[in-house]
């Protein structure tokens, strides 16, 4: 068992540092040290972070060893002591030497892992500290992805384009009703789930009715047709006053071509696929989308029961469509391509209720802030969750087709500020159904 536990963590490590060399070897050094966005860190600062939480936890903690090439690094790479606009001007490791560091460092990992039994302390049960480290790892590259979109300059990376949709998605329900009543929320088995999945707990919903499908680029087309930029009525406060400052009208990277719109894809300008799910919108945008839809976006609740709750059986799975992991006729994930899948592309990944397409494609946007379960605990390290508690923050829940399988699951949880666009994001809509909430 843990032979096999040990093998398995290898081969996650392994796949995240091959996506991490695939997107720091795709442009020259010198783009690794440019600051693309001054919202984004220089790529090579995230490489040479990854290799330093890595050494952190696995090599320094869990191996007990000595630090890999001294600890004078170590604030450098501290998200929390630097503000990603001043990032590039620390005086970071260099593109090679931070390509030897995380190099140097996995050598060490490997040999801690191989020589540490998997017992004996939480943060090693059932490999929990190299699973925590692995999912960073395709965190970062998932923000290293977001940094590549933002890039100007020509296409540095590619991938072939997704098959047609498997299912005709006219012929289905645009909603699905999910009746009133309990389901659990939040996890207390699932082995690498985050301190803010946890623990599971009972949550009460009202019935409501989720749209089937993420809206798409097609829909999203009409609100902006309707004018739906152009009407303060549809905005919250805070959206109309961001929706002006930011001078919004169509989702980040869309841009004018005639009477219509094109797109800017990593570096290639392109039609915008009518029958995929929007991408690039603010919560601001999706929640004033909503209000023009008569529906609103969901509450993460109402996210996470139509994902996972299986009225036969009375309990919650761990994904839409049951407790096997992701695999590619299920879910748009792990960047086999570089966009969303059309809507009705997943039949395969439907949940119990009968929502697509919940796990991968986009991120999805919804109405609750981002808190602590009842019975919350930070672990193993508060500024994982516990200090964006409270900030303004909003949850997004199914992760995207930029998020690889090992941060995906049906409770995973992640937060983002209400303008921030840059991000994999979409949303579907909600609305209460007969007899209110
Ligand atoms: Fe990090």
């Amino acid at each position: 068992m843990s032979d096999q536990l040990k093998e398995d963590i290898a081969v996650g490590l392994d796949r995240a540092r091959q996506r991490t060399k695939t997107l720091t070897e795709a442009v020259d050094d010198s783009e690794l040290t440019t600051q693309h966005s001054p919202i984004m860190s220089p790529l090579v600062w995230d490489l040479a972070h990854i290799g330093n939480q890595e050494e952190l936890w696995l090599v320094r903690d869990v191996g007990g060893r000595e630090p890999v090439i001294g600890d004078q690094i170590d604030q450098l790479y501290d998200a929390f002591k630097h503000p990603r606009s001043n990032r590039p001007q620390l005086p970071l490791l260099s593109p090679p030497e931070s390509r030897q560091y995380v190099d140097d460092v996995r050598s060490k990992v490997l040999d801690v892992l191989d020589c540490t039994p998997l017992e004996g302390r939480r943060l090693l049960e059932q490999g929990f500290a190299f699973g925590m480290i692995t999912q960073h790892e395709q965190q970062h590259d998932e923000t290293m992805l977001a940094t590549h979109q933002l890039r100007s300059g020509a296409a540095a990376l590619s991938a072939p384009t997704p098959p047609p949709p498997a299912v005709d998605v006219a012929k289905l329900a645009s909603e699905v009703l999910i009746p009133a009543g309990p389901f659990t929320m939040g996890t207390s088995t699932e082995p690498w789930a985050l301190d803010n999945e946890r623990p599971a707990h009972n949550v009460d919903v009202g019935p409501f009715w989720l749209d089937t499908f993420p809206v798409t680029n097609a829909q999203y087309l009409e609100f902006i047709d309707a004018g739906g930029y152009a009407d303060p009525r549809l905005w919250s406060a805070r959206g109309w006053e961001h929706r002006q400052e930011a001078d919004l009208a169509a989702p980040q990277f869309w841009q004018r071509d005639g009477n219509g719109w094109i797109r800017r894809r990593f570096g290639m300008l392109e039609q915008i696929p009518g029958n995929e799910p929007v991408q690039h919108v603010t919560w601001f945008e999706a929640d004033a989308y909503a209000r023009w839809a008569g529906k609103r976006l969901p509450t993460e609740a109402e996210w996470e029961k139509a994902a996972r709750h299986d009225p036969a059986q009375g309990r919650s799975r761990r994904y839409p469509w049951g407790d096997d992991n992701p695999t590619p006729e299920r879910a748009n994930l792990g960047q086999q391509f570089l966009q969303p899948s059309p809507v009705g592309s997943y039949p395969a990944g439907a949940s119990a209720y009968g929502v697509h397409q919940l796990i991968g494609d986009v991120w999805e946007w919804t109405c609750s802030d981002f808190t602590g379960y009842p019975g919350f605990a930070a672990w193993p390290y508060r500024e994982y969750s516990e200090v964006f508690f409270g900030m303004d923050l909003k949850v997004l829940r199914g992760g995207a087709w930029s998020v690889d399988p090992v941060v995906c699951r049906g409770t995973f949880r992640n937060w983002d500020l209400p303008i921030r666009r840059q991000i994999f994001a979409g949303f579907r809509c909600a609305r209460d159904a007969e007899g209110g909430r």
